[in-house]
């Protein structure tokens, strides 16, 4: 499956590391080619001999040979490779990728690598849930990277938890997925709506909501690692996001959404509006600071227009609408009047009574609706998991 594929492992000093043999095993016998790069720590736990055998190729620690001092370039590595996977990535390793902290031959390869990057963390329980952990993790995410999750079982330390690094055939697994979905998106535009809008009141208050643009931006994510160029029309969000094919276009309100959203919808093949936007927007918004001593008593709304249900009106016959039903009440009812009356062909509801799904929160379970009255239900999962579901429903429809 992965035959002349180039695939570059850093390996990084975590009782983990003992497994990265057999990992190298099961890509080379895939038709792999495999170079290792290891960190001096992960030297402790398993030896460069034992891996530059099952790789047939040298492994690399140090930038500058060790015998005869000629260069093991970064940037050579980094080019050369058709993916990277940080397995086990450990916490110290995890901090150095997302602040770009180079001190070391992995580091600066994964800084000067080209293609997509895979990183499996490997830590105690403790380390893993501790949010500087959590923010770096997000943060890599954000950068397009894909996480493969540590499972939650018995750990090094006795402890038990999540922190164990996911098995070598699980990652191959996720690699050689990865290859064959990887660009069957390539060639289309896909428009994509995320986070909140906030309405101005005056300069310095808005009326917003709590999206925290997590789905939107995985789904960016997801579709440009297949192959897609995306158009990413984003409320304000506390997300970074860098993707070749990503395009983002920032705006705050529904009516600055609505402008962007509408002016790319016609060379979109493919729109996914998972932005939560107002539904209305004061009347007026006043110029300066309201002051306390000239206290409004009310604000008069107006609705805001409604961008999916205008795209469902311009929608042609090639292009697939995709909305999101945020619900707490006859859910299944509710989003299928949504797709209706938006002329859709599939929503995905996520109701706010399941615990972990909906807003702020990186899991989600959706259902999946379709025009022809088709429901699928998902069960919980990381809302990257959750994109790569969804862009695998709409994928259905343009077979
Ligand atoms: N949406 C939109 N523009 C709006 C309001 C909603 O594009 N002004 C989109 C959202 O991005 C989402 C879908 O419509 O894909 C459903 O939004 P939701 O707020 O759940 O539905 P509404 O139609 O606004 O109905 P209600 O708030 O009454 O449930």
């Amino acid at each position: 499956m992965l035959k002349g594929k180039k695939i570059l492992i850093g390996i990084t000093g975590s009782i983990a590391a003992y497994k990265i043999p057999l990992l190298v095993r099961l890509f080379v016998r895939e038709g792999a080619e495999v170079q290792v790069v290891m960190t001096e720590n992960a030297r402790d736990f398993v030896t460069p001999l034992t891996l530059s055998t099952i790789s047939k190729r040298p492994v690399f620690t140090f930038p500058f040979n060790e015998v005869d001092g000629t260069w093991n370039s970064h940037v050579d590595m980094g080019n050369w490779a058709d993916l990277m996977i940080i397995a086990p990535a450990s916490a110290a390793t995890l901090s150095k990728m997302a602040s770009g902290m180079a001190d070391n031959l992995l580091v600066t390869t994964y800084l000067s690598a080209k293609c997509p990057v895979f990183f499996a963390p490997a830590m105690d329980l403790d380390m893993y849930k501790h949010p500087t952990t959590a923010a770096n993790v997000q943060k890599l995410v954000s950068f397009g990277h894909q996480l493969i999750e540590p499972q939650v079982g018995e750990l090094a330390s006795g402890l038990c938890g999540a922190g164990r690094m996911e098995e070598p055939e699980n990652i191959l697994d996720a690699v050689t997925k990865y290859f064959n979905k990887k660009q069957h998106l390539s060639g289309k535009n896909i428009l994509i709506t995320a986070g909140p809008t906030y309405e101005y009141i005056d300069p310095v208050r808005f009326i917003g909501n709590f999206s925290s643009g997590q789905m939107g931006y995985a789904l960016a994510i997801e579709a440009a690692e297949r192959g897609a160029k995306v158009t990413l029309v984003s409320g304000p969000v506390n997300l970074t996001i860098s993707h070749p094919n990503i395009r983002l276009i920032n705006v705050v309100s529904a009516s600055e959404m609505y402008d962007a959203a509408l002016a790319a919808f016609a060379e979109s093949q493919i729109t996914i509006m998972a932005a939560a936007v107002a539904d209305f927007t004061p009347e007026k918004k006043s110029d300066h600071k309201i002051k306390k001593e000239h206290a409004l008593k009310s604000i008069i709304l107006v609705p805001t227009k409604d961008i999916l249900a205008a795209a469902g009106k311009l929608k042609q016959a090639d292009q697939i609408l995709v909305g999101f039903a945020l619900e707490t009440d006859q859910e299944i009812e509710n989003a299928r009047k949504k797709l209706q009356n938006k002329n859709l062909d599939l929503i995905v509801l996520n109701s706010l009574n399941n615990p972990g799904a909906g807003f702020g929160v990186n899991t989600n379970k959706i259902s999946i609706l379709d025009k022809s009255g088709n429901q699928n239900d998902y069960p919980l999962k990381p809302k990257t998991e959750v994109a790569s579901d969804i862009l695998d429903r709409i994928s259905e429809l343009i077979k």
